[in-house]
């Protein structure tokens, strides 16, 4: 990655923190300000699922959909939110609690199947803890939840 990419990075990650995510015009207002093709700005948001156009949920799920959890029953543990949250993946809840999205490998293959929650993981996933943690969350909805780290934090291994 050159320079220029890690700083339009930058510039992009501070916009997201503003309001969790990055809205058109607020693309807009970039590309004009540092004299970028709003086309380049849009596929490098597109292209990075770590970048979000449209509003979150106060919870933000990331289901590993790589090949140690996928093979340790991630998929069920998928269609189990799906139906818990009513929505596919993608997308946000209708109350705006939760948003999911799939990602790839997390780092936590010796704990399959895992999960970021607002970027912090969670491993061993089962349908049971999966489901009491989703109600703990909706429990808390109404609770002020701190800043998101701006760069997720990944295992080593
Ligand atoms: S494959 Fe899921 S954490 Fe690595």
């Amino acid at each position: 990655m050159g320079k220029k990419e890690d700083i339009l990075l930058n510039i992009l990650h501070e916009e997201q923190d503003k309001k969790g995510y990055i809205s058109i015009e607020a693309l807009k207002r970039i590309s004009s300000q540092y004299n970028i093709p709003i086309s380049r700005l849009y596929g490098v948001v597109k292209f990075y699922t770590m970048f979000r156009t449209e509003p979150q949920g106060k919870y933000i799920i990331e289901l590993c959909g790589s090949p140690s959890c996928v093979q340790n029953e991630s998929r069920e543990i998928e269609k189990f939110i799906e139906k818990e949250l009513k929505i596919k993946i993608g997308e946000t809840t209708k109350d705006k609690v939760f948003s999911v999205y799939k990602t790839s490998c997390i780092g936590c293959c010796d704990e399959p199947p895992a999960m970021l929650l607002d970027g912090k993981p969670v491993t061993k996933l089962t349908i049971s803890r999966v489901k009491k943690l989703l109600q703990e969350l909706r429990k808390n909805k109404s609770k002020t939840k701190k800043p998101q780290n701006k760069i997720k934090k990944v295992k080593k291994r």
